[in-house]
């Protein structure tokens, strides 16, 4: 596996790659993120065998990060990511600086639409699709890859991905893999470190609140009503009574994040963001 820094470097070490299959990240690698590479690495071997490429990238994109959030503390473990991504079928890891990547800053921005951005995490972090857009579009021309695997762990992230790449025409097929989640059924997350041991034992009733959102979501299914916005409500309030400060908990279509309207129709997905303690953390459910 080669390691490289600069953006001349990658594309000599690309050159001549009949297939180029991408797994962008920001380090502090976890076996979700493992899941993602292994399936590039799949892809490529089923598609070209040795003729074609998997890449990862590292960057810890300022970004994405609003002023109050946690850029400056990030985990950043590059020497261990290197190991783990050696270990599970990565060729090539491009890990520029912030230099490398943004010379100047970077005036230019790729705004994705309100509708799709400015609810749930863009109503929560202000910018956020458009730093995540951004900085996914520029490594997407860096490494001209034709493929490229998104977790739907960040759920609105793959959306938004995807809607960019098919409104721009971008030539490259996205992958959305399946969520990786710890025993208890805490979905892994480089921000899981945060925790403390009391919290971790705790975090995963973020996901079971989705759950219980989901069945009562289903149990309603064919009545004549149910009243989305309490549901969703009680869902928050059962987060509350065990300490947490949700930012969501909300049912959504699956294609496009769009409210629900009832009678419902499948396929939905309800999705949640909240704190524990200083963490925030995020999960989601289709169904
Ligand atoms: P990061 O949080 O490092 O995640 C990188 C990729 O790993 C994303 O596609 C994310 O959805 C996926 N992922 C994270 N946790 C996962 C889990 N438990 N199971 C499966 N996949 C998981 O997402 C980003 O970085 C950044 O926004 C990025 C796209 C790199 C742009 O900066």
């Amino acid at each position: 596996m080669q390691v490289v820094h600069r953006i001349a470097d990658l594309q000599d070490v690309l050159a001549g790659a009949s297939l180029r299959a991408f797994v962008p990240t920001m380090g502090n690698l976890h076996e979700g993120h493992l899941d993602l590479m292994q399936r590039a690495r799949k892809e490529v071997d089923v598609r070209v065998g040795a003729a074609g490429k998997t890449v990862a990238s590292i960057f810890v994109n300022r970004l994405q990060f609003g002023p109050h959030e946690d850029f400056d503390t990030y985990p950043r473990t590059l020497e261990n990511d290197c190991a783990l991504l050696a270990a599970h079928g990565c060729d090539v890891v491009f890990a520029p600086s912030e230099k490398d990547l943004y010379p100047e800053p970077q005036w230019f921005k790729l705004h994705p639409p309100a509708e799709l951005a400015d609810i749930l995490e863009g109503a929560f972090r202000p910018g956020f699709f458009v730093g995540v857009s951004t900085v996914v579009h520029k490594l997407f021309n860096i490494v001209q890859p034709q493929l490229a695997v998104f977790g739907k762990k960040d759920y609105q992230q793959l959306m938004v991905i995807r809607r960019m790449v098919q409104q721009m025409a971008l030539p490259i097929e996205i992958i959305g893999a399946e969520t990786r989640r710890a025993k208890d059924g805490l979905a892994l997350s480089s921000r899981n470190g945060y925790l403390s041991e009391a919290e971790r034992a705790e975090a995963v009733h973020l996901s079971l609140a989705l759950k219980a959102l989901a069945a009562t979501v289903l149990e309603a299914n064919g009545k004549a009503n149910l009243d989305v916005a309490a549901a969703e409500e009680a869902a928050m309030q059962s987060l509350r009574s065990r300490g947490w400060q949700p930012d969501y908990l909300s049912l959504r279509m699956q294609h496009d994040l769009s409210p629900v309207t009832w009678p419902c129709q499948q396929p939905m997905v309800v999705l949640g963001a909240a704190k524990l303690g200083k963490t925030r953390l995020i999960d989601n459910l289709e169904f």
